[in-house]
């Protein structure tokens, strides 16, 4: 019987949502892929919240390389979060052979290009789908599904925990300060929410879509950027009054030749289908000039709903190893300046 074993770096939020994912529909996804998925190490120096998700104590480890180094390990998923140390974790299990699976925009964001190159280098997957809308799937369709056509926009609500805040706020009269320490804990927010409230998560999303879609390299610095910590009680009850609703949008358009890339807050009509994504939800517009406009929604971050895109990635990567055909996806890059597939395009 084929088993595919998988290392888990960080046992938090998400971390702990995938093994419980896996655990649960282990049955499940054996079925559809042909072979037992299953975690043989967990890095994680909380070891209590490892335990508490369900980890055997016995295969929690703190040394990378009790995943790094052993052949058996083929899926290296990274969620542990920050740059450096997480980068250091992707390249040593690029450099091993390992596909790995992330969930880290803001590493993406900076060391997409270098880590691309790499995972082709070695021929391994380098998937990311949690990266941009939580749960929902949106880069693969992109990448895949829409690709015969020529994307004019795509727009909407990337962050959902600006979103929970600006709907307790505008549906509880709720202090920004409050449901700021509830989005926190429900574990929406990342580990320092300056990335949240300041729009810089939604702007790191923004460029991956955007270079996606438009097939050009969309990088952070491209995108202006305002959050909603200056967004006030009163703000919020004036667009009320005029039957609007602040949203904090992530906005990409192509228009001759020209990117447009920017996250703000917006005053969205009550009766414009974003007025109603609410809670942690995202809901993400996509124009194509084929398809017309489609929208793509669901929770956009937590738990589950995240696990649930990184499970999905951790099955592709499976797939691909089965068949003996890892990085099938090809060029998989939002950020590489050499790759021919890639338009220069010029950002206003
Ligand atoms: P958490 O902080 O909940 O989990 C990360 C875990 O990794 C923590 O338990 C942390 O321990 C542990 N960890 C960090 N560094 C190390 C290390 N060097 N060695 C061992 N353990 C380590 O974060 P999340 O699960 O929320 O997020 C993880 C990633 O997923 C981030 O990149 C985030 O941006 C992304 N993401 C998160 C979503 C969400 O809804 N939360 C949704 C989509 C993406 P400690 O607590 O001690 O630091
Ligand atoms: N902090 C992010 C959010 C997590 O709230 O959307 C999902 O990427």
């Amino acid at each position: 019987e084929r088993e595919i074993k998988v290392g888990l770096l960080g046992c938090g939020t998400v971390g702990g949502g995938v093994w419980k994912v896996l655990a649960k529909n282990r049955d499940n996804i054996q079925k559809k892929v042909g072979a037992d998925i299953t975690v043989k190490r967990v890095l994680e120096r909380d070891k209590e919240k490892a335990v508490a998700a369900g980890v055997p104590a016995e295969i929690i480890t703190t040394d990378i390389n009790d995943i790094i180094d052993d052949p058996e390990i083929k899926i290296v998923v990274e969620v542990v979060g920050g740059i450096e140390v997480a980068g250091e974790f992707i390249h040593k299990a690029l450099k091993a052979g390992k596909s790995v699976v992330t969930a880290n925009k803001d590493l993406l964001a900076v060391q997409g290009r270098e880590l691309y190159e790499l995972a082709e280098a070695n021929n391994c997957d380098l998937l990311f789908e949690a990266s941009v809308g939580g749960g929902i799937p949106i880069i693969r369709p992109l990448k895949e599904c829409l690709a015969g056509n020529k994307i004019e926009a795509i727009y909407g609500i990337v962050n959902g925990t600006t979103n929970y805040m600006l709907t307790k706020m505008t549906n509880e009269g709720s202090s920004y300060k409050e449901v700021l320490a509830e989005a926190q804990a429900k574990g929406y927010a990342e580990a320092d929410p300056t990335s949240d409230v300041e729009g810089l998560d939604a702007a790191r999303k923004l460029a991956i879509l955007a270079s996606i879609a438009f097939n050009a390299r969309v990088s952070f610095d491209d995108v202006y950027v305002e959050g909603i910590s200056k967004i006030t009680a009163r703000d919020i009850e004036y667009a009320k009054e005029l039957n609007f609703v602040v949203k904090l949008l992530a906005i990409g358009k192509e228009t001759d030749g020209k990117i447009e890339v920017r996250v703000h807050p917006t005053m969205i009509p009550v009766n414009h289908p974003l007025a109603s994504v609410n809670d942690v939800f995202n809901a993400i517009f996509v124009k194509g000039d084929a398809l017309g406009e489609a929208m793509f929604y669901g929770r956009g971050a937590g738990e589950l709903p995240t696990a649930s895109a990184v499970v999905g990635d951790i099955i592709d990567a499976a797939r691909n190893i089965i068949k003996g055909v890892p990085g099938r996806i090809g060029c998989t890059c939002f950020d590489r300046a050499g790759c021919s597939c890639f338009e220069k395009k010029q950002i206003k």
